[in-house]
This record gives C-alpha cells, sequence and structure tokens, in this order.
C-alpha cells in the first residue's frame, strides 16, 4: 500500500484521517487543496510531508518562494517540511525539472527507510517485545518506515515480534494507523493506551522501544510525537533501550537543543470531541493540545540513520556525521 503515488501526472494520496475503515485516494490541485491536506493530517508522519510538499513545489503553479512560506506554514515542528521545500526551491532556481526532483526525494527516502530498517533491525533479536508510540511506518514516509522500519524488514526476512502500540492521544495514529499497518503486514500487535506503557514494561514484555522524530537538535534532544518523552522516561526507569530512528534531513543543526524547536498546537476539539459520540469536556472548557514534545538527549540510547547508529554520546556523534 503506497501513501503518495505519482501516476500520469496525477498525484494521488492515501487520505489518512479515514483510516482505517476506508482507503481513500484523493487528488489534491490547488495550492488550497496542499495544504489542507497536510494541515489537517490527510498526509501526516514527517519525511511524507516532504514529500508530498515536494510534489506541490513541482505540481502547482504560481509563486514558488510564496508557495513555499505557505506550505512550511502549515506544521512548524517536522523539519523535512521545510527542508523538502528548500531543495526544490533550489532545483528551481538551477533550472532542474522540478518533476523530477520531487520524484528523486520520494525515491530517495524509499532508500533512506530501508537502511534505517536494516540498522534497526541489527539491535534487535527475534522474539523482542517491542513498544512504539504514534506511526512512524510506512504510511509517515515512502516504504517500511523509520521506527517501525525493523519491524516490516524483520518480518520480511521471517523475525517474529510482539508489538505493544500506544494508542497515542488525541489523534491516535497508534490505534488508527500503526496497528492497521502491522496488522496488515502479518505482525503480532497489541493495542493499549498511553497510560498503560509503565505497566507492560514493568511486566518485562518490552526489549525496546522504537520511535520516529520530527526534528533533532544538534546536542540529540529530539522533537517526537505528544507522549514520546513520556514512554523514554519510563524506559530509562525501566533499563530498556529507547531508539529515535530517522532519516539525516530530520537532524537540525541549526537547533542547537530541544529549547529552540518551535512545538506545533493544535485545536483543542481533537481533544474534547473529534473521536467521541458525545463531548468529553464542556465546550468552554480549555484544552492545550501540542502536537509534540521534546525527549531530552539523555534519555535515548541511540539514534539511527541511514548513515548508521549513533550510540551515547549524541551531541559528539552527530557532529562527526556533520557534513
Ligand atoms: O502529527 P503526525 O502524525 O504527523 O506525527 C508523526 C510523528 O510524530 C511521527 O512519529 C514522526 O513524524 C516520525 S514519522 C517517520
Amino acid at each position: 500500500m503506497e501513501n503518495i503515488k505519482f501516476e500520469n501526472g496525477t498525484l494521488y494520496l492515501l487520505d489518512q484521517t479515514l483510516l482505517p475503515n476506508e482507503e481513500k485516494y484523493i487528488t489534491p490541485k490547488t495550492k488550497e487543496d496542499y495544504f489542507y491536506a497536510i494541515k489537517t493530517l490527510q498526509v501526516r508522519g514527517a519525511p511524507a510531508i516532504g514529500i508530498f510538499a515536494a510534489y506541490a513545489m513541482a505540481l502547482v503553479e504560481g509563486d514558488i518562494k510564496e508557495l513555499k512560506a505557505y506550505l512550511d506554514s502549515a506544521r512548524p515542528t517536522a523539519v523535512n517540511l521545510s527542508w523538502a521545500t528548500a531543495r526544490m526551491l533550489d532545483a528551481y532556481k538551477q533550472g532542474k525539472n522540478l518533476i523530477v526532483e520531487a520524484i528523486a526525494i520520494h525515491n530517495e527516502d524509499k532508500e533512506m527507510c530501508k537502511k534505517i530498517s536494516e540498522y534497526g533491525l541489527s539491535l534487535l533479536h527475534n522474539g523482542d517485545g517491542i513498544l512504539t508510540h504514534c506511526n512512524a511506518g510506512a504510511l509517515a514516509t515512502s516504504q517500511y518506515g523509520t521506527g517501525l522500519g525493523p519491524l516490516l524488514l524483520g518480518k520480511e526476512k521471517g523475525y517474529n515480534f510482539k508489538v505493544f502500540t500506544d494508542e497515542t492521544r488525541p489523534l491516535l495514529q497508534g490505534a488508527r494507523l500503526t496497528s492497521y499497518e502491522l496488522e496488515k503486514a502479518g505482525i503480532d500487535v497489541t493495542l493499549i493506551c498511553d497510560n498503560m506503557a509503565s505497566l507492560v514494561m514493568k511486566q518485562g514484555k518490552i526489549n525496546a522501544v522504537l520511535v520516529g522524530a520530527d526534528r533533532i537538535a544538534a546536542n540529540g534532544d529530539t522533537a517526537n510525537k505528544i507522549g514520546t518523552s513520556g514512554a523514554a522516561i519510563l524506559a530509562k526507569h525501566y533499563g530498556i533501550p529507547f531508539y529515535v530512528l530517522a532519516p539525516y534531513s530530520t537532524i537540525d543543526f541549526n537547533c542547537k537543543s530541544g529549547e529552540d524547536i518551535i512545538i506545533e498546537e493544535r485545536n483543542g476539539d481533537e481533544i474534547k470531541s473529534l473521536f467521541f459520540e458525545k463531548p468529553t469536556a464542556l465546550n468552554e472548557t480549555k484544552c492545550f493540545n501540542p502536537a509534540f514534545d521534546v525527549t531530552d538527549n539523555e534519555l535515548i540510547t541511540a539514534i539511527i540513520t541511514e548513515k548508521g547508529i549513533i550510540k551515547q554520546p549524541l551531541k559528539e556523534g552527530l557532529e562527526k556525521l556533520y557534513d
């Protein structure tokens, strides 16, 4: 199943807001369609929004600089979005064919995910219990994924993992997307509420935690889906390795630490009413709905990119990787 397909000049996007109940492709045309798709999470996951925005930059007519700024403003935390639009703007300035460039970004992501998955798999053992948060699978990238990549690749190689996925409040990417992807791949997956992670760890059911990332600061702090830092704190408490898997382009050397990372804040209705038959709180009740949180570098066992595995100390490891 491909989330983004470019066929005969048309871009097809699997609408992730409808999953797991309906598999439907939409065909965005205008810059507003592309913006809406990113903003409302019809496409989501850091690498996937970068790929999608790259196609938008190639396919939508008009002032390309304005288009870049407009698309970048849809979601501020994932660096892959502005990284991809900057690369497309550069390609435009150099007179390159923009469709070819967008396809290259898409294909490169497939190669990166495969390498990240291979490195990640080298850290796991057949039969391991894995905890994952949000969705960092093929739906969030191009294929395999980052956080889920070792599991999907491992399945192909005959590994059997027992995966626990946090439902990931409030937008339920774990429930709606990760359990859907893993079920389809034939991987043993059990859905838990986010606040059950401590118990399954204490019960000895988890050997490693695997997550994706939206922005990695130069010191190794990482911005991940809201709730990830809680899983990292628990993992440290129980002595379980905590791995962050992401493409090299997720590292933002302009951010010294997590404090420099802008955290997207979303509408409180996502907490109160989006997935409920009736609202769970009064209309006037205030909500705070940050979409990401920062996992402090000392909680992370290793960061895995397509360039290899960076173990502690992360800051020094990232510095060596800088090119
Ligand atoms: O808000 P989302 O669903 O776009 O958040 C996605 C995540 O946090 C992913 O885990 C992250 O982007 C890594 S995707 C490989």
